[in-house]
């Protein structure tokens, strides 16, 4: 079988953990996908910096060069942001590759067309890093959970903030010292404002809310309160009370059950809730439906070897997809469905 061929498209704090993860798992992948997969060229923005691991001739600056190759069965987007990642995305749809992205931001933003993209041009597009660093979410609500009826999805899915949070409560940290940390083990956004105002919290929340109810949400339609205002004396009078602080995404369908509400913010939550002892950059997420009852999703919600694992896991079936010549649930899984128009619905609390 001819090697399936994969353009990595950054190679920072997840993408070169992706690309170890693919040369040292080089046989394994092989085996569970049914051909080998060869790395076919790495974009970047530094190309003289050194990177383990990595064969320089396949380092490239030109990312569009390398998405317009025609030969690419794969194209791993984790460069972040919304450009060049979008044009760059649909541009790769164009020339005939799937798309595995990690890209949040983008994807609340801009997800049904990129999916209409992908539908267009009969290739997929998988996610699921995008949302809780490794812990399997995506999937299990796009099709674990296709056949219940979801109602509420709630928890901690920014590891960064949760790691921030953590620190000032155990140790009495400092909020910036505590934001530097966390930026140092690679667990912030390249601007971490997105981190601490709740933008990243919020583009999660708005991925979640569209899967989960079938319906089309965006980050405007989240309400969203980063969790930059709380001090040591908020985790002083929280702990008076028996409770913590934590930064929580809030989905769940709205009274009248045709319509969702989204939103962000700093939550006081018992010490005797499994919310309470989420600790460091991990991320919990439980899920609400008609007939599982009450689902929870933990682990490692940040970081590049977790979120490489997420990668990795999409790689697999979009290339299983492209041998079998199926494609994932695309955007017409969804647009048929009845869904309330989000500016009316969203509540703003
Ligand atoms: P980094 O900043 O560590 O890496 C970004 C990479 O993209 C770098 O290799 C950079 O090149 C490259 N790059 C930037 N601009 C361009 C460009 N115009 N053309 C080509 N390459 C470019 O980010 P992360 O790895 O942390 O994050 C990547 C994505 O993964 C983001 O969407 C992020 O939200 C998402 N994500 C991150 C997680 C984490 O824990 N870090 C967890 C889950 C998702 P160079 O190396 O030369 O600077
Ligand atoms: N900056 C993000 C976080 C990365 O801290 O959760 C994982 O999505």
């Amino acid at each position: 079988t001819r090697p399936l061929k994969v353009a990595l498209l950054g190679c920072g704090v997840v993408g070169s953990e992706v690309a170890r993860i693919m040369t040292t798992h080089a046989d394994d992948l092989a085996q569970r996908i049914g051909a080998p997969i060869e790395l076919a060229g790495v974009a970047v923005r530094r190309p003289s910096k050194v990177r383990e691991g990595i064969d320089p001739a396949l380092v490239t600056t030109d990312a569009t060069a390398l998405v317009k190759r025609g030969d690419i069965d794969v194209v791993v987007e984790v460069i972040g942001g919304i450009e060049p990642a979008r044009t760059l995305i649909t541009t790769a749809f164009e020339h005939g590759a799937s798309v595995v992205s990690a890209n949040k931001a983008l994807l609340a933003q801009d997800g049904a067309a990129l999916h209409a993209a992908a539908e267009q041009h009969g290739r997929d597009l998988y996610y699921e890093a995008a949302v809780a660093g490794a812990i399997p979410l995506i999937r299990p609500l796009r099709e674990s959970l296709a056949g219940d009826k979801v109602n509420r999805v709630l928890g901690i899915v920014n590891g960064t903030t949760n790691f921030i949070l953590d620190k000032m409560d155990s140790t009495g940290a400092g909020y910036q010292e505590a934001l530097d940390e966390a930026t140092a083990l690679g667990y912030a956004e390249a601007d971490p404002t997105a981190d601490v105002e709740g933008f990243d919290a919020a583009a999660k929340a708005a991925i979640l809310a569209g899967i989960a109810f079938h319906s089309r949400v965006r980050l405007d339609d989240v309400y969203r309160e980063g969790m930059t205002e709380v001090t040591a004396s908020d985790f002083a009078s929280a702990k008076n009370m028996g409770c913590t602080i934590k930064l929580l995404a809030i989905c769940e369908r709205a009274g009248d059950g045709g319509s969702v509400t989204a939103r962000v913010h700093p939550a006081m939550i018992p010490l005797t809730h499994p919310l309470a002892s989420v600790r460091g950059a991990y991320n919990a997420v439980f899920v609400e439906s008609d007939a599982s009852g009450q689902l929870m999703f933990y682990g490692p919600g940040a970081g590049g070897a977790p979120t490489a694992s997420a990668v990795l896991g999409d790689l697999v079936a979009v290339c299983r997809n492209r041998l079998s010549g199926a494609t994932g649930p695309g955007e017409s899984a969804y647009a048929a469905l009845p869904v309330s128009p989000m500016g009316d619905v969203v509540t703003r609390y």
